[in-house]
């Protein structure tokens, strides 16, 4: 690697800028996690409540009755439209780093995983507002990061279930190229509405929220045979009782897949018919969605037509793409990084 300077005052990072989640790793072995939702208050009286303009990560969840929210990173891409949530990003990215506690004068590089086909003008957008706190830094794909961190550079596909977005990338040896890459609208996000949606249509007098839905997605989401042990206390008329909601789980759960399977007979065939039957042996389900209980059997039985297939999990899926990164930026020496992503400083 490339030493000009100090070498013991370069602080590399890799980040996961996740619409759901931001996940920061150092090479000083700090890693940290902030939600990615920035709250602004919404009177002086909330601002005096909280003590503060500006609340980042789960608290701001915990107090969103106070504040306005904004998710940078929804749609998988940083939304351009608005002023607000160009700085909530970089509010954002802010807390990121600071929870990895730079020293004075340490020169930050860092590379920061993106959606796989997040458009030109956000991704330079986002290397603006990252050049601003870093010294150098790089963007790459979402997918590619969880590739490199898991040394499957070759033949391999890369699954990353998110909550914005479900991120496809076929691996041949190279960074991908936009035709190795598919990106689906309907992920973790798509399910909680869609699981909220099937509780009130079966259970009408019951309170549900999106919030709630993900709570129940996150401890009890599968695929598969109907289960009959999902059984989740719920309010109606301001009372608890317990619902059976098995079926409503499973369906909302198994929503993702037709879009998914689709994309994965796509994606085979980007492959030289000589690798695939390599690349099949290499399916990598990533992403905090890859918990759904039945999803790598389920991803596995659909593939047996096409030849044997092994299909495997991430053992860390919320770390796993800032660990990708940070390997990256600390074997790649900085002189390279232009020909692997975007890059912004010198
Ligand atoms: N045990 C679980 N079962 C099902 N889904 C889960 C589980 N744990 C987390 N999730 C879901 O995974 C999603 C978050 O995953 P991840 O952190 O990989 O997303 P992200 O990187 O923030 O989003 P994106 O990749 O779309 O930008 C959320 O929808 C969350 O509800
Ligand atoms: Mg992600």
């Amino acid at each position: 690697m490339s030493t000009n300077g100090d070498s013991s005052k370069r602080l590399i990072l890799g980040i996961d800028l996740g619409t759901s989640l931001t996940a920061v790793m150092s090479n000083r072995g700090k890693r940290a996690l902030v939600g990615s939702v920035v709250g602004y208050p919404k009177d002086v009286i909330a601002t005096k409540l909280l003590n503060s303009i500006l609340v980042i990560g789960d608290e701001a969840l915990s107090k969103r009755s106070y504040l306005n929210l904004y998710f940078p990173l929804e749609d998988g891409v940083l939304k351009e439209a608005s002023v607000t949530h160009t700085i909530a990003a970089k509010e954002l990215l802010e807390r990121a780093i600071a929870e990895i506690d730079p020293q004075p004068g340490d020169q930050i590089y860092g590379i920061i995983g993106v959606p796989a086909r997040a458009s030109v003008s956000n991704k330079s957008q986002l290397l603006k507002l990252a050049g601003e706190m870093m010294d150098k830094v790089m963007v790459v794909s979402e997918p590619f990061m969880a590739a490199y961190g898991l040394e499957r550079l070759t033949n391999a596909i890369i699954i990353d279930i998110g909550a914005g977005t479900v991120d496809f990338c076929a691996m041949k040896g190279t960074v991908p190229g936009s035709e190795d890459q598919i990106t689906l609208l309907k992920a973790g996000n798509f399910i909680d509405e869609l699981l909220a949606a099937n509780i009130s249509e079966a259970y009408p007098d019951v309170q549900i929220t999106k919030q709630l839905a993900k709570k129940i997605k996150e401890q009890y989401g599968y695929v598969g045979e109907v289960r009959d042990d999902v059984i989740v206390t719920l309010r109606a008329d301001g009372r608890p009782h317990n619902y059976d909601l098995g079926l409503e789980v499973r369906d909302a759960c198994a929503a993702i897949l037709p879009d998914i399977f689709e994309s994965l007979e796509q994606l085979i065939q980007v492959f030289d018919p000589e690798y695939q039957e390599e690349a099949l042996q290499n399916v990598i389900l990533a992403g905090g969605g890859s918990h759904i209980i039945g999803l790598r059997e389920a991803v596995a039985e659909f593939l047996q037509d096409y030849g044997e297939a092994n299909v495997v999990r991430v053992t860390d899926p919320v770390y796993s793409g800032a660990a990708g990164a940070l390997k990256l930026a600390c074997e790649l020496p900085p002189e390279y990084w232009h020909e692997v992503g975007d890059v912004f400083g010198d």
